[in-house]
């Protein structure tokens, strides 16, 4: 049997900045059967862009992108199921938007390479630091047993 994962999706401030994006978007995630586990909107501060994409600061657009995740609120969501994090991003498609199909979230929503509506985590890993990142346990559904 497959793998259950969770992994982070964040709907970013290009796509969650335009009026039923979001909505379009998680209506996506629900419909391919990934169970969101935890949701808010949030506004990234620069010290939250800049911890979260620590990975690429020596790249020569580490900058504009924490500008671009830091103009407007950003919708952050753990996806939960058998291999979530591969789902998840075909769900996306690829990182440059002007190379992702139609009736991907990014060959729909996105404009470029940076400016691509979402972000999906790329490992189990890397998953468990980013969910980490941006939820405690008691606002994951389910990560809290009952006692
Ligand atoms: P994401 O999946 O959030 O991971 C890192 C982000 O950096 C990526 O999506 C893009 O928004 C951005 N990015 C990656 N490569 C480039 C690039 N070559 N130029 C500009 N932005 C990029």
């Amino acid at each position: 049997m497959a793998e259950v994962q969770r992994t982070l999706a964040i709907i970013k401030p290009d796509a969650a900045g335009r009026s039923g994006v979001a909505g379009q978007i998680l209506t996506r995630i629900e419909e391919s059967g990934l169970e969101i586990v935890a949701l808010k909107k949030i506004r990234l501060t620069e010290e939250d862009a800049r911890g979260f994409y620590a990975v690429h600061k020596e790249r020569p657009f580490y900058g504009d992108l924490v500008k671009f995740m830091t103009s407007g609120p950003v919708v952050v969501a753990i996806l939960e199921g058998e291999n979530a994090i591969a789902r998840w991003r075909d769900l996306m498609g690829p990182t440059d938007s002007t190379q992702a199909e139609p009736g991907t979230i990014r060959g729909d929503f996105g404009t470029d390479i940076e400016r691509n509506a979402s972000h999906g985590s790329d490992a189990s890993e890397t998953a468990r630091v980013e969910t980490g990142y941006f939820f405690n346990a008691t606002e994951i559904l389910g990560a809290v047993e009952a006692t």
